[in-house]
């Protein structure tokens, strides 16, 4: 999808109750714009949807002849030993029918752990790993995802670096130990993304291109750094001490950024010189 109509659906789905932010869904629509230029296609599998706050993004990006596939615990929540959300197959399944008519996804309603890549493929574009949040979960859940991948998608880890979920980082750096194949390309927004090490080029090269972080709409408070992990440069979006993610400034440039009006004819002059004043 084009950033435009991200941002539309990442709008619609603003009242789903979940953990996928603005700036999260706005990097996997980017990443989607990378694929669809290098002609990568395959199907979209998501571990972990909650309500379907990002599984409708993830819907939406789906092109002809690709499927959204997906994995929860749904009412088995017992054998949520993380207790990291909390599936319901009846919201998210209305959730996606509202927001995203026509899409069906094929739903494996089990713990991961039963899945496994004989039984769902390899060529998978993008695998968003967001179910349980234990160690041995998260790196079974990345293993699976690697396994599944197709050559040159990208694996989406949620919670990497979290101090609340150390299981997740505990995963993510021993599935690095073990898989020299993959690397982490960008880190932010609770997102890591990974891909092979001789496609991460094709990722990373589009990710440094400020006139395109532009136009998805990752910016104020956001800046990027590179900074080594695991021995490969690691893009990370944070926000800078000096500035505030919650401030009334943060707020005020936020707006005036999505603002559609402030993109437009006479106000974008005006829009301009107002933002410069405040992002200081
Ligand atoms: C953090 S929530 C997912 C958030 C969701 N992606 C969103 O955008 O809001 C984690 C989900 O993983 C599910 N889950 C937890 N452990 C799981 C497991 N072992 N296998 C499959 N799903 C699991 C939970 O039921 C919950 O719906």
């Amino acid at each position: 999808v084009n950033p435009a109509a991200a941002e539309a659906q990442l709008a619609r789905g603003r009242a789903i109750e979940g953990w996928f932010s603005f700036e999260a869904g706005m990097l996997f629509a980017w990443i989607d714009a990378i694929q669809r230029d290098a002609g990568i296609t395959g199907d979209v599998f998501e571990i972990g949807v909650h309500h379907g706050k990002s599984a409708t993004l993830l819907a939406a990006l789906l092109r002809d002849g690709e499927r959204l596939r997906v994995c929860d615990l749904f009412g088995s929540q017992d054998a949520n030993v993380s207790r990291s959300g909390s599936g319901q197959r009846d919201v998210f399944e209305a959730n996606v029918r509202a927001l995203v008519p026509g899409a069906v996804p094929e739903v494996f309603a089990c713990a991961s752990s039963q899945l496994d890549a004989a039984r769902l493929g390899a060529g998978h574009r993008l695998f968003h790993v967001d179910g349980g949040h234990n160690p041995e979960e998260a790196l079974a859940d990345l293993e699976l995802a690697a396994a599944c991948t197709g050559e040159r998608g990208v694996i989406a880890l949620d919670d990497p670096f979290q101090p609340a979920w150390p299981g997740v980082t505990e995963g993510l750096l021993r599935f690095l130990d073990r898989d020299d194949r993959f690397v982490a390309v960008v880190l932010g927004f609770n997102k890591l993304l990974l891909a092979r090490r001789e496609h991460a080029s094709l990722y990373a090269a589009r990710l440094d291109d400020r006139e395109e972080r532009r136009r998805f709409l990752i910016l104020y408070p956001w800046q990027m750094k590179k900074l080594p992990l695991h021995g490969d440069e690691l893009r990370i979006f944070h926000v800078p001490s000096w500035r505030s993610l919650h401030s009334l400034r943060t707020r005020a440039v936020r707006s005036i950024d999505r603002s559609a009006l402030a993109r437009k004819g006479p106000f974008k002059a005006i829009a301009s010189r107002l933002r410069s004043k405040l992002a200081t």
